[in-house]
């Protein structure tokens, strides 16, 4: 993982926005989110947790065989930033691109590359979850300003070797496109391009109803979840970790209960990060993964939901 080095926190919003860090702390369990500098974009951010990843798993750039990076707020609406990335790391000449599905793209991205490797095309990938939210948020807007942090989780997907115990159980993607005007960024694309009213009108920025997709993520995390844990006759108390997008924590709390998980085995680190988007997942299982939460040979359920309205699970033994 990787973060910006300035944060901001309730306080420092108090100042900015008529809001406070009691509402901000019972509505969401958010304290502090870390900011990009002006001069940072994604692939900034995005390459620092690559070099992290590729240390840890003892691979070199040169031996990857795809970069997926999965992002909203990617430097430029093209190229993609995984080519950007692929340059800064000096990695082959291998497919790089970017997926949108919003804060799930973590899970979208883990998904569509256990297919290449399964399929024996690839032995080596690198997905990406990268957001600079703080880009794009009306920080005018109260109801959206206070709730977003920037951040990057890399990850290596690799092929097994017969004796890992490590394993890439399966995985479960899915959108709901009826509702895709509950999160939106309005304008910057061929619907409404760049003008001097959209930038006026603030529709460059993050439009969100929060309250119905408060409901709709509890509910659609808590059935992606019980698709891959029924494909794979487990049940939920066989798993040791429960790893959710972290966008509210009243969110992770009720999607524990209703998975009937025990609290101490949800991994929460929203006070520190708040919703960092695609790296809210790969940024919280790096921590645990540090803070000797997560050891090897765990069972790691995970569980997303964001813009599209998209969702996914993802099952692991780490
Ligand atoms: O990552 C992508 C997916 N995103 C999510 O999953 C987000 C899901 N939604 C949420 O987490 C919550 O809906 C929010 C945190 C966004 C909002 O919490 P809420 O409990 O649903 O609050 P609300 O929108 O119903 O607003 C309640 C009150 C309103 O005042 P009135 O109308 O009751 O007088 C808001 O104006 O809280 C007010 N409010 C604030 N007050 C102080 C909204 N934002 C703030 C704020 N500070 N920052």
């Amino acid at each position: 993982m990787h973060v910006p080095e300035k944060i901001l926190n309730n306080y420092d919003l108090e100042k900015i926005v008529d809001t406070s860090d009691e509402w901000i702390k019972i509505r969401t369990g958010m304290f502090e989110r870390h900011i990009a500098a002006d001069s940072e974009a994604a692939s900034d951010i995005a390459y620092q947790a690559a070099l992290k990843a590729l240390d840890s798993a003892g691979i070199r750039a040169k031996e990857l065989d795809m970069i997926i990076v999965a992002s909203v707020t990617n430097d430029h609406a093209f190229p993609a930033t995984a080519c950007i990335l692929q340059k800064l790391l000096g990695a082959r000449e291998i497919p790089a691109f970017d997926i949108s599905a919003g804060c799930s793209g973590w899970i979208y991205a883990a998904n569509i590359a256990k297919q290449y490797i399964e399929n024996g095309i690839c032995s080596h990938i690198l997905i990406i979850g990268v957001d600079l939210l703080s880009k794009i948020v009306n920080w005018s807007d109260r109801n959206t300003c206070v709730l977003f942090g920037d951040g990057a989780g890399a990850t290596i997907i690799s092929k097994a070797e017969p004796s890992d115990i490590s394993c890439f159980i399966d995985s479960h993607i899915s959108s709901d496109g009826s509702s895709y005007d509950l999160l939106i960024q309005p304008a910057g694309g061929s619907r409404q391009p760049a003008s001097e009213k959209t930038v006026k009108d603030n529709l460059h920025t993050i439009y969100m109803e929060g309250n119905k997709i408060f409901k709709l993520a509890i509910r659609s995390m808590n059935d992606a979840c019980h698709i891959v844990l029924k494909r794979n006759n487990m049940d939920i108390r066989s798993i040791d970790w429960l790893i959710t997008h972290q966008a509210n924590l009243r969110i992770i709390e009720a999607l524990g209960k209703k998975l009937r998980i025990a609290e101490e085995k949800v991994i929460v680190n929203i006070e520190k990060y708040a919703n960092t988007s695609a790296a809210t997942i790969p940024i919280a299982m790096d921590e645990a993964i540090h803070l000797g939460k997560i050891r090897h040979g765990d069972l790691v359920l995970m569980a997303t939901f964001g813009a599209g309205l998209t969702s996914g699970s993802l099952l692991i033994r780490y």
